[in-house]
């Protein structure tokens, strides 16, 4: 097979997990007699840095002609004092956008060999598989009007959140045609007794809901969804929400598989390519120091390689190949125990490589 990936690394630690991540699909290239084509393009700081934009024409037409993109992340303190126009998090915000990547795949699945690695009790997160479906392109991420300014003499400042039937329901279906070949339970997750846009939200389940008869569905409010998920994150299968809802419900549910470093996702389109990339950010407090956790990364091109190429074996080459690494006891410092030897970004990654070369096609 033959496919074009453009490829945003990004900044802070996203060239670091980008380059790993990379490493680890040229094996399977390799492995399987593929041919990937990396076509680089710069978003975020970097593109402020060297193109005065966040999100230059030129990285938003390479993601147009790919047939998928791999993202790293954006941001970082250096470019945090920009107006908001030209803050690296817009550049990804307008790709978003401009892609229509409406559907954000989170899976939260525990590795057994990590159960000791999550702050909470091995017992409670043994058997832990769910996915957070977030809305990605609509809410208070995009609602106008967003502004500061006066009134009178008091400074405010807006943010709206605004959700349309109609992308409530494409997000919805999305979530409930996930359950049909899952556990066929979704969770709608709103604050409706509040948001005039979750009991829109409320509505449009109920009436997605009688499409897919087979699949048992609830509402569940979200301060409580953020409880629950600690209390029996095994409850759960797919989680269907909007866009800041999933944002922070997701950085939350990273802690249950032991660290934010393994979480990937895929952002499905609308109309073309679909975004991979993991849901950590840029982590400029390790950036640099060969620190960083590869596996999100390395996942979401697990994900790419199934959704968008639809090459299932060598998707799950892939991920028996980090639970081998994982098994063995190679991990880096964000998932060691205190005390315990680390791995660095390289090592865990020639680890994956090796495990890879070790299965036979
Ligand atoms: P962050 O996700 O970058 O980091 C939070 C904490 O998790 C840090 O302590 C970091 O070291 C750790 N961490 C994150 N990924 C890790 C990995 N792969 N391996 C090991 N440790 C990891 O969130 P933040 O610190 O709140 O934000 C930093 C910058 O990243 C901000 O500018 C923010 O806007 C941006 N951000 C970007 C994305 C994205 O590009 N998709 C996502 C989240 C945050
Ligand atoms: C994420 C990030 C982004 C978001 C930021 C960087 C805009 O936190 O991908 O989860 O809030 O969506
Ligand atoms: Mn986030």
């Amino acid at each position: 097979m033959k496919k074009t990936i453009a490829v945003l690394p990004g900044d802070g630690i996203g060239p670091e997990v980008v380059k790993a991540a990379l490493k680890v699909l040229d094996q399977i290239a390799e492995q399987y007699q593929h041919q990937f084509e990396y076509r680089y393009a710069d978003i975020g700081g970097i593109a402020i840095d060297l193109h005065q934009t966040p999100l230059p024409q030129r990285t938003l037409d390479t993601c147009r002609q790919s047939d998928a993109i791999l993202l790293g992340a954006v941001g970082g303190p250096k470019w945090d004092q920009l107006p908001s126009h030209m803050r690296p998090e817009k550049g990804l915000l307008q790709l978003r956008k401009s892609l229509q990547l409406f559907a954000n795949l989170r899976p939260v699945t525990c590795y057994e060999s990590l159960l000791e690695a999550s702050p909470l009790k091995p017992e409670r997160i043994k058997g832990v598989d769910f996915v957070i479906v977030r809305e990605l392109t609509g809410g208070i991420y995009f609602g106008e009007p967003r502004e500061r300014r006066y009134d009178n003499d008091e400074e405010l400042a807006i943010d709206t959140l605004t959700y349309t039937r109609k992308e409530i329901e494409r997000i919805v279906r999305k979530g409930f045609e996930l359950a049909q070949v899952r556990r066929k339970k979704v969770t709608s997750v709103d604050k409706a007794n509040v948001l005039e846009s979750s009991r829109l939200w409320r509505e449009v389940v109920d009436e997605v809901a009688k499409e897919y008869p087979e699949v048992s569905y609830e509402h569940m409010l979200v301060d409580n969804a953020a409880m629950q998920l600690i209390r029996q994150p095994t409850y759960f299968d797919v989680m269907v929400t909007e866009n800041m809802f999933g944002d922070i419900l997701s950085d939350e549910a990273s802690m249950l598989t032991g660290s934010l470093g393994m979480l990937p996702s895929a952002s499905l389109s609308a109309i073309g390519p679909s975004l991979y990339e993991p849901i950590h950010g840029s982590a400029p407090d390790i950036a640099g120091e060969n620190k960083a956790n590869p596996l999100a990364t390395i996942s979401s091109l697990a994900m790419m390689l199934k959704y968008e190429f639809g090459l299932e074996e060598e998707a799950e080459a892939l991920d028996e190949a980090i639970e081998s690494v994982l098994k063995k006891g190679i991990r880096t410092a964000d998932l060691a125990s205190a005390g315990v030897e680390y791995h660095s970004t390289e090592a865990v990654t020639n680890e994956v490589i090796e495990q890879l070369s070790s299965i036979r096609v």
